[in-house]
């Protein structure tokens, strides 16, 4: 988590990333679209995302599946907001991303409303799997 944080310090500089002028939001519902994504990593000859749409509901989970190297690690760099489409679109609740401050959108994202005492039973497959004692 602390690499991720160091990782945004440095793309926030106002060189990388052109917050300036565009409107911050104070939190993130979770409405997400993507809109015909695609993206191409420097010196590769193939789009590691290629016309990708999703819609994803505030409140909805969803799991991103797929052999190492299709593509899910670029997703969601681009959801944080570390790349941005080359071609396509994403909006979070109705934002288009390339319009608004991304380092408030960063700081709204990373809340986590889940009680610490819940995350056993999300990653290892529910209560049954967590042994409490
Ligand atoms: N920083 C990068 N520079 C160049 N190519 C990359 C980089 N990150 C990922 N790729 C390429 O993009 C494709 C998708 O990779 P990735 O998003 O990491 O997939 P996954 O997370 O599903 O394993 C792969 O072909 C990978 O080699
Ligand atoms: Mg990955």
């Amino acid at each position: 988590m602390e690499s991720v944080k160091s990782i945004g310090e440095i793309l926030e500089c106002p060189d990388l990333e052109q917050n300036a002028g565009k409107p911050g939001i104070e939190s993130v519902k979770g409405d997400l679209i993507f809109n015909q994504v695609c993206y191409r990593h420097e010196n590769k000859s193939y789009n590691a995302v290629k016309d990708f749409s999703l819609k994803v509901s505030a409140g909805e989970t969803i799991a991103l599946v797929g052999a190492s190297g299709s593509g899910k690690s670029t997703l969601m760099q681009l959801l944080i907001g570390f790349i941005r489409p080359q071609q396509g679109t994403i909006h979070v609740d109705g934002h288009d991303m390339n319009a608004i401050d991304l380092r408030t959108y960063r700081s709204a994202e990373t809340e986590c409303p889940q009680p610490d005492h819940s995350r056993p039973h999300n990653l290892c497959g529910g209560p049954s799997s967590h042994d409490d004692s």
